[in-house]
């Protein structure tokens, strides 16, 4: 099965939309594809422009205690050592010996220890060798399935299996059948520098060998050699605000309580991405690490929390689709004492949109304990609580909203997908009720028929007038004027003026309202002014 077989038929629908217009492409389509990474296309950037721009322009430009930054892709290594992903970010990784997925044991299917596991293929050739792979598997001695029953198969699925000693199953077909856990960290390395790693590890190696190590030796002495010139792709954007926390604070005076925000791109070596570009190795972010004082990091929590839920609403995402999901103290970070995930109900069920915790010291400290520099703030006019003097000096504790900002694209699009049925059921238009300020363009003007040089003329000036005034506006005079709608419906562009006939007699143009196609008709010379009102409105 292809990744996007297995995709819900909604998410299918999507994908399709995206490529046919211009929303998302796969990445080097023409040489077969990069699985994990995505092109946004002309659609696609603008609507990913704005939604960062809302972010920007809520998080940062209309408030007074949020400032911005953008920080490098490639920092210093201390930094991931610092930060804890060198090291202890490592994930457990997992291969399928039925299927052969390989998965994260820590995010795959929970059963019980000795539950019965059906193994289910996408196709009858497929489940018929998983039936043969599954019998040799239950003879190995060390295997982690077992029988649970006579092995059979009905159609797709395998039966007669159960977990031995695991309590996770192959997220793709469902076999208990794994191998060992191996960890895996998932950052992207590279060398930085003019001189070739492969020399020194080449040279550690003969080294190595002439001295009889051992395999497992001679990876620590290859590792070591690549070292001196490894850099990391940055897995997240929130460390370089940690590491600029001093240095944004004393450029502009700025007092605790405050906030670093940043949007840009992200990159981690999934081992699974999945659903699209909901989970890609090359991602975009936009973070905000919120400095506060110790023991005021539960009440920015929920401040940042209701401020968050508030931006997603706004964009016009179902409320019913949205929910607040809180860690339960098993799923919290060792240093966090509290962090809401916002979840999205996507194709597939609700997932991940973004997630809001409170870090307390725990950044600040590690990089005051890796770079041996003082991150502290002193704030003159407080007292001190434990000596009760004027002047507190204390390590900020911190709250971070972490949203996706290609996932929020994602979500925007499941949101926004409609299908309007006639009266036979039959598929009548598709029509994204983007939110009018996500659209990638507010206004198309159409001339309704091309070869007509005055009607070209007048629409062409129409146009002219709201590229002026700020507007991103289309015109378009390819194929009938009915194409010409079902291609805006299905690009999401709020409104589309019709120039006509009458327009050179009475001065007056056809408005078109994307969400319920009613048509009014205005005077050409207001279009401007009646579209950024119905703009400022919402009204579409
Ligand atoms: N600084 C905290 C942090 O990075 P995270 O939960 O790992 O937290 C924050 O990431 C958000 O970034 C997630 O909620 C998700 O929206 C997005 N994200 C994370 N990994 C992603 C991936 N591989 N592809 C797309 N978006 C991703």
């Amino acid at each position: 099965m292809t990744e996007s077989a297995r995709e819900p038929e909604l998410m299918q629908k999507i994908v399709s939309l995206c490529k046919r217009r211009g929303f998302v492409f796969q990445s080097s389509e023409i040489y077969g594809g990069l699985k994990s990474a995505y092109d946004y296309g002309p659609m696609g950037v603008e609507l990913k422009r704005n939604l960062m721009n809302e972010w920007w322009t809520f998080m940062v430009t209309s408030r007074e205690d949020v400032v911005g930054i953008e920080s490098s892709i490639i920092m210093h290594p201390d930094v991931w050592r610092a930060s804890g992903h060198v090291g202890n970010f490592n994930d457990p990784l997992v291969d399928c010996l039925v299927c052969q997925e390989r998965f994260r044991a820590d995010k795959a299917p929970q059963v019980e220890i000795g539950a019965a596991t059906p193994i289910t293929l996408g196709d009858k050739a497929r489940a018929k060798l998983a039936q043969d792979k599954v019998k040799t598997l239950l003879e190995a001695s060390d295997s982690s399935g077992q029988a649970s029953g006579a092995l059979s198969r009905d159609g797709l699925t395998v039966h007669g299996t159960a977990a031995k000693d695991r309590n996770y199953v192959c997220p793709n077909c469902g076999s208990p059948f794994l191998s060992k856990e191996r960890n895996f960290n998932g950052m992207f390395r590279s060398s930085l520098g003019p001189t070739d790693p492969m020399a020194s590890v080449i040279e550690a190696l003969k080294q190595g060998v002439a001295e009889g190590k051992s395999d497992e030796e001679l990876r620590v002495l290859a590792d070591q050699a690549m070292n001196k010139s490894t850099v990391y792709l940055r897995p997240e954007t929130a460390q370089g605000m940690f590491v600029q926390f001093q240095n944004v604070q004393q450029s502009l005076s700025i007092k605790v309580p405050f906030g670093i925000a940043q949007m840009g791109k992200s990159f981690r070596n999934e081992i699974t991405v999945e659903h699209f570009i909901f989970r890609s190795c090359e991602f975009e972010q936009m973070e905000m690490e919120f400095f506060c004082e110790p023991g005021t990091g539960p009440k920015w929590l929920d401040y940042w929390k209701e401020q968050r839920q508030l931006w997603w609403e706004g964009l016009g995402l179902k409320k019913e689709k949205l929910r607040f999901r809180a860690h339960g103290e098993d799923e919290l970070a060792h240093y966090s004492d509290g962090c809401f995930d916002v979840e999205y109900e996507f194709p597939w069920g609700f997932d991940e949109l973004e997630g809001i915790a409170s870090r307390t010291d725990y950044d600040l400290n590690a990089h005051m304990a890796g770079s041996k520099k003082k991150l502290h703030y002193f704030d003159p006019e407080a007292d001190d609580p434990e000596t009760g003097k004027k002047g507190y000096r204390f390590v900020p504790h911190v709250v971070e909203p972490a949203a996706g900002a290609t996932r929020g694209v994602l979500a925007v699009l499941c949101d926004a997908y409609d299908e309007e049925l006639d009266a036979e059921g039959n598929l009548n238009r598709v029509v994204l009720r983007l939110h009018p300020r996500l659209a990638p363009y507010k206004v198309a003007i159409l001339p309704l028929v091309k070869k007509d040089e005055q009607l070209v003329e007048r629409a062409r000036v129409v146009t002219e007038q709201f590229l002026a005034a700020g507007i991103a506006a289309k015109y378009d005079e390819q194929h009938t004027i009915g194409k010409r709608y079902a291609k805006h419906d299905e690009i999401g562009t709020p409104y589309c003026l019709t120039v006509d006939a009458d327009t050179l007699l009475d001065g007056s143009v056809t408005i078109r309202f994307r969400d319920d196609k009613r048509q009014e008709r205005i005077p050409v010379e207001r279009a401007v002014e009646i579209v950024v009102a119905a703009l400022r409105k919402g009204r579409v």
